[in-house]
């Protein structure tokens, strides 16, 4: 079966055999780790289907004889994601379908826009088949389903809860609280993002605006490019471990900046302990609010009194 890759596939892929109706190609989504790829089959025509991904295989799926539509959700990965299907059939023929997906993350220098050519992929503004086996409108569990199987987005979405630390109304699966079917196009969030956090987290946001130091994206209300909506590996679901968040756009930065010490070394950024907040690690967010603050540069104190910042961390006596 292993020996599909080293066949001139690409002579054989103008059938319809084997082809994927969703995604379509060259298109791109805006993050998510996950797609759904959905294939049509001739009936009869094959038993076996692999599915790749820059070809190499995620799923192998048997058993598909007399099935016409295989779904199935697969990981994806920022940047151009390459995807294709392929399978012996019974004629004794390859066969194949490709598609290319390029996958946006707002914290990557060089994966924060699509390549030219490249369209967005809006799955629910266009029609599509699988209404006729699939619940595609929200139902009145939606709002607050009991458990997430109950919620009509589960089936093609199960992914979206997959992270170490999941936000509240992501992990209920209150999906609808940001999602609004209403929206033009289905589902879009308000933008900037900073209008669907405001249903929730108003007061927060509010007193971080009366403060004297705000931060670039915070203040445009660019919150989703730190922080996931659904969840990630990182506490308060930022994209990225603090440090590495902010050096995605302060490239560069180093602790010289703070302090060089006698041998040369810069003063710590990450890896040790933060004194201020026990259980956490050192980060530049130690220092300085990735929000607002009332002091320069957003840190948490007057940094030309040595006293009321440095130790804060280095104690004194
Ligand atoms: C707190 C608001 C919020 C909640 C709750 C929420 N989303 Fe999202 N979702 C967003 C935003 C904002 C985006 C835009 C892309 C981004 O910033 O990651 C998005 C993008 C998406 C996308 C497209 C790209 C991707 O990340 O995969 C899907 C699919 C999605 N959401 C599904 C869901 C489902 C299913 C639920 C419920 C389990 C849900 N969302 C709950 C705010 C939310
Ligand atoms: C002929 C019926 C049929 C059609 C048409 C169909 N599906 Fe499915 N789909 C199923 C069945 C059956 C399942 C498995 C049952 C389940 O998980 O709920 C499934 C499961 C899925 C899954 C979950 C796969 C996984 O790996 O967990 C996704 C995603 C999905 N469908 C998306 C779609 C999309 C998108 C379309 C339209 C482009 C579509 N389906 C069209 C029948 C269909
Ligand atoms: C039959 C499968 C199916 C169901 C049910 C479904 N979705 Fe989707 N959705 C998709 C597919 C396919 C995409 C394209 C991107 C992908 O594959 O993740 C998508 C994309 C999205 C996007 C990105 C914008 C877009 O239109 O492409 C959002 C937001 C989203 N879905 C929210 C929801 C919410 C909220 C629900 C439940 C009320 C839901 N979806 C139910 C299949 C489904
Ligand atoms: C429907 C209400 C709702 C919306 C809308 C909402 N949140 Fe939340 N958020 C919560 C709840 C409830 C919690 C506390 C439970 C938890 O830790 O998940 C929370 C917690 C958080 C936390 C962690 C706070 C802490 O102190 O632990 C962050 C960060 C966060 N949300 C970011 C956002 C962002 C960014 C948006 C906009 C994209 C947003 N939220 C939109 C309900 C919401
Ligand atoms: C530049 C990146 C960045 C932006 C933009 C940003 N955040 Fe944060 N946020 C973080 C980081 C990093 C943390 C965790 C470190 C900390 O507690 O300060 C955090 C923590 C939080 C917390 C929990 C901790 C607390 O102090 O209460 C909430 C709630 C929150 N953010 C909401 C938001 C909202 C709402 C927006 C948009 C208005 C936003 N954030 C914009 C990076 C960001
Ligand atoms: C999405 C890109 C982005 C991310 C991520 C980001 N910043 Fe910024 N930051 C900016 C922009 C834009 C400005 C405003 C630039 C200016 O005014 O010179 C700024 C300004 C600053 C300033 C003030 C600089 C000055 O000279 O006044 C500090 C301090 C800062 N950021 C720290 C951080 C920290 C700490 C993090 C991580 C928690 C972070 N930034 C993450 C884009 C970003
Ligand atoms: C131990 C505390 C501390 C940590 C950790 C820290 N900073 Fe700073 N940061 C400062 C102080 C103090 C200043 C003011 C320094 C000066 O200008 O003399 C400053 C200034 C800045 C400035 C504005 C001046 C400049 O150099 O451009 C930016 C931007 C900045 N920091 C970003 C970061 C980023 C990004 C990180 C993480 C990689 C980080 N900081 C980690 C304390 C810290
Ligand atoms: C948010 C907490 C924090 C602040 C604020 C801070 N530091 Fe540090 N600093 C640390 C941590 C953590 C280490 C690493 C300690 C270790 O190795 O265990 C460190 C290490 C040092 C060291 C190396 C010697 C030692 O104690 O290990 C010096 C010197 C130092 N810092 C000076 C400064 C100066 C000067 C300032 C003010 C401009 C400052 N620090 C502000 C957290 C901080």
């Amino acid at each position: 079966m292993f020996f599909l890759l080293f066949l001139p596939l690409k002579s054989y892929s103008a059938d319809d055999i084997l082809r994927i109706i969703t995604p379509a190609d060259k298109t791109y989504i805006q993050g998510g780790q996950s797609i759904d790829v959905v294939s049509k089959v001739e009936k009869n025509a094959l038993d076996t289907m692999q599915i790749f991904v820059d070809g190499k295989t995620v799923k192998t799926i048997t058993g598909i004889k007399d099935k016409e539509y295989i779904c199935l959700t697969i990981p994806v990965h920022p940047g151009l994601n390459q995807i294709m299907i392929a399978g012996v059939g019974a004629d004794g023929f390859p066969h194949s379908g490709q598609v290319s997906v390029f996958v946006i993350s707002p914290i990557s220098a060089r994966y924060n826009s699509p390549p030219d050519g490249y369209a967005r992929y809006l799955f629910h503004s266009s029609s599509s088949v699988c209404f006729t086996c699939h619940q595609m409108d929200p139902t009145i569990s939606d709002g607050r389903p009991a458990k997430p199987s109950d919620s009509s987005c589960y089936t093609c979405h199960k992914d979206v809860t997959n992270h170490k630390y999941v936000h509240g109304p992501t992990a209920v699966w209150a999906c609808l609280m940001c999602h609004d079917p209403k929206a033009q196009p289905k589902y879009e969030v308000p933008s900037p993002a900073e209008k669907a956090c405001e249903v929730c987290h108003k007061d927060q946001i509010d007193s971080w605006k009366k403060l004297n130091h705000q931060h670039g994206p915070f203040a445009m209300g660019m919150c989703t490019t730190c922080h996931s909506p659904h969840g990630s590996d990182w506490p308060f679901w930022t994209r990225k471990f603090p440090t590495d968040l902010c050096l995605s756009c302060h490239v560069g930065q180093t602790g010289d900046h703070i302090i060089t010490f006698f041998d040369g070394t810069p003063h710590p950024i990450r890896g040790k302990p933060d004194p201020r907040h026990p259980g956490q690690e050192l980060s530049c967010a130690s220092c300085h609010s990735p929000h607002a603050s009332n002091f320069k540069f957003q840190l948490f104190g007057d940094y030309r009194h040595p006293r009321h910042f440095c130790t804060q961390c280095h104690f004194k006596g």
